[in-house]
């Protein structure tokens, strides 16, 4: 959902070329959050002169118009500052004027790249053009840019006012969810970026060791302007000044230094580790080698200190290497992101499951009169796919709740309900709304995330991180079967004083052992997947996967894939519910799977089989090796046989290849199938 990048660097001499270069390469591993439109601003020819290029189509396009300008891209910068974007539209098409950077004017006096939405951006715009201003775009975030200029114009003249009391000012006009960077030509080589519910982070990159590992300069002087002249709170007179300087070396000297902020890690980790993460409200003001961060309201009493962290992910986990996409590659990792899940929680010996980030609250979730899992989409899944072995294994009732439509039904939340929030990205803005509800209700709230340092898992009393790695491709794959694992590893912790399931939890674990195995043997089937699609599944309009119990979710997980990939119709269906409609749907035409895995429901899935037979349907099976029954009289798929609790995280993944070569064949831009954005930070 949009990618935002800025780069600034001080004392460097780099030239224009390495500017462009480094904010392009910015915004190619952001591409995957946006990629029907792109731009980027930088420093022109002259002082106060600003050039912006935008451009529809991925980064690659706006990459080829930038090297079609004749500008001077050896022009030397002692200190530059240039920012990015990369756009899913919400608000007008993808066309070049809608692509940020958005300017405030055509001198561009103030420009802005943004991630969110805007709220109330028609009342601004109404304001503003009443005002005088002349809007280009059909955007929220124009309206920012023009909000900028018309509070810095009533300034005029005030020599005081800075970067910061400024965006300060305007940030508090804006309602909605919001990453926004600032770059003005009334501020030179600064930067101000700011967040509200989109995450946003700074990276810094230095030759010599930093005098300190943290930020912490809460008021600067520009507190006591924007007092005087444009906020006025009443106790401005007593702020304190900048406690340090920053980002001085150890030696105490001023050195040469980059800034990156981004909208993920995965545009920061090639250039630097160290990172920190900007808080909602944050204002963050970059300026000659300086990070200052500021609250935007004082009396918040949240501390405008931020550590330095380390990213753990590496430069190659972001790459494509031997793959000709990140959907194939993840899928292929996933012999590896599972063990990962697992990895130092899982004690196989004793057959005992820890997750530390649930150590202190596990007494409070074991009391609780129910649980609610909360996601979207392919998270969403794996909270089905696990809902049956969670309340056996804890006899807790468990409800399943589509993020969007929980708080659109404004769901009743107690204070002894404990609510499971899974997510990926952790910033998936339906999700996070719906945390912050169930927080305001006093509910103990968890999150399952692939992201340390997101939203969600910032958010939330205590959770688990899935440690699945990076996942770049829109669709989801590792993510899917990470989340299965950690939420079953959940089930059977909160389990462990209950002697009577002793047994089951044995069985699982030592499934989940040889887990990578059977994956490792899920995986040898692409060549036969790739020739299902290729031979039979290319040319049909529609597909339906059918299947019950514990094999649901992976009905609707296959289906949602295949169409967000391949841009084929597919539907899962409930085997169980066959007869009460869809079976109308089948014929000797309809193409069908079904997935027949040896469960406690085997017989019944057998007469569902039954009944797309006498319809002449012709089902490809995904069924357990050894099922020669199957094997001998239809076409079929066949996967290990597992404890049937963990079956679907086996009986997805020939689903995933199968989508994918969908795709491939489709001709598809596989890891960005279109009107997609793999972290949804709108509602
Ligand atoms: C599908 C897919 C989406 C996400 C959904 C939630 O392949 O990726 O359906 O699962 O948008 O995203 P997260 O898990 O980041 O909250």
């Amino acid at each position: 959902m949009c990618g935002i990048f800025a780069y600034l660097n001080y004392l460097l001499e780099k030239d224009r070329k390495h500017i462009i270069e480094t904010l392009i390469a910015g915004l190619a591993r952001l591409e995957y959050r946006g990629y029907d439109s792109a731009g980027l601003a930088i420093d022109g020819d002259e002082a106060g002169e600003v050039f912006i290029y935008k451009q529809v189509g991925k980064v690659a396009a706006l990459k080829k118009l930038v090297s079609e300008q004749s500008i001077d891209l050896e022009r030397p910068f002692v200190s530059h500052c240039g920012m990015a974007h990369t756009r899913w539209a919400t608000h007008g098409q993808p066309s070049p004027t809608n692509s940020h950077p958005h300017r405030s004017d055509p001198k561009a006096d103030f420009s802005v790249v943004h991630n969110g939405i805007i709220t109330n951006y028609r009342e601004l715009k109404l304001v503003l053009e009443k005002k005088g201003y002349i809007f280009e775009s059909e955007t929220d975030t124009e309206a920012v840019a023009k909000l900028a200029k018309y509070l810095y114009d009533e300034q005029r003249g005030n020599n005081n006012l800075t970067f910061t009391a400024l965006v300060k000012a305007v940030v508090k006009e804006l309602e909605g969810a919001f990453a926004l960077i600032f770059k003005s030509t009334h501020f030179p080589n600064e930067i101000v970026a700011t967040r509200r519910g989109s995450p946003l982070l700074v990276g810094v990159k230095t030759e010599k060791k930093l005098k300190v590992d943290f930020v912490d300069v809460e008021f600067g002087t520009d507190e006591k302007v924007e007092a005087a002249n444009l906020l006025a709170p009443p106790d401005a007179q007593r702020l304190r000044r900048s406690q340090s300087r920053t980002f001085l070396s150890e030696d105490g000297m001023p050195q040469p230094i980059e800034f990156f902020l981004a909208s993920d890690p995965s545009a920061i980790v090639e250039h630097t580790k160290r990172v920190l993460y900007l808080e909602d409200d944050d204002i963050a003001h970059i300026s000659e080698g300086e990070l200052h961060i500021h609250r935007l309201r004082r009396d918040d009493g949240i501390s405008a200190v931020r550590s330095i962290e380390t990213l753990e992910i590496e430069i190659n986990n972001i790459m494509k290497g031997k793959f000709d996409h990140f959907m194939q590659k993840e899928i292929y990792e996933q012999t590896d992101s599972v063990v990962n899940t697992m990895r130092g929680r899982v004690n196989f010996e004793t057959h005992k499951i820890t997750l530390g980030g649930l150590k202190a609250y596990l007494q409070t979730i074991r009391r609780c009169k129910r649980i609610v899992f909360c996601a979207c989409g392919t998270s969403y899944h794996s909270c089905l796919a696990t809902r049956a072995i969670f309340e056996e294994l804890t006899e807790i009732p468990v409800s399943v709740e589509l993020a969007s439509d929980f708080l659109d039904r404004k769901t009743p939340i107690f204070r002894d309900d404990v609510c499971v929030f899974v997510s990926q990205s952790g910033e998936t803005a339906d999700t996070i709304l719906a945390l912050r509800y169930c927080l305001e209700r006093g509910a103990l709230c968890l999150g399952i995330t692939n992201t340390v340092g997101s939203t969600i898992s910032r958010e939330t009393h205590c959770g688990v991180h899935i440690n699945a790695g990076p996942e770049i491709g829109v669709a989801s794959t590792k993510a899917y079967t990470s989340q299965f694992i950690a939420l079953v590893m959940m089930a059977i912790q909160l389990s462990e004083d209950r002697t009577s399931m002793t047994q089951r939890r044995n069985e699982i674990i030592d499934q989940l052992k040889k887990l990578p195995d059977y994956i490792d043997e899920v995986l040898s089937l692409d060549q036969e997947l790739k020739k299902l699609a290729n031979d039979v599944l290319y040319k049909e309009k529609s597909l339906l996967i059918m299947g019950r119990g514990m094999q649901n979710a992976t009905c609707l997980e296959g289906a949602l894939k295949i169409k967000e990939v391949s841009y084929m119709h597919s539907e899962g269906i409930l085997a169980g519910e066959l007869k009460h409609g869809p079976l109308a749907l089948v014929d000797e035409n309809m193409p069908v799977i079904l997935i027949m895995t040896k469960d406690s429901l085997y017989p019944k899935v057998q007469s569902a089989l039954q009944q797309v037979t006498a319809r002449k349907g012709q089902p490809i099976i995904i069924c357990n090796e050894g099922d020669d029954e199957l094997s001998k009289n239809y076409k079929t798929i066949t996967i290990p046989q597992t404890v049937d609790c963990l079956q679907g995280i086996l009986a997805i993944i020939p689903l995933q290849l199968l989508s994918y070569h969908l795709a491939v064949l489709h001709g598809v831009d596989v890891d960005c199938p279109r009107n997609l954005a793999k972290s949804v930070t709108v509602e």
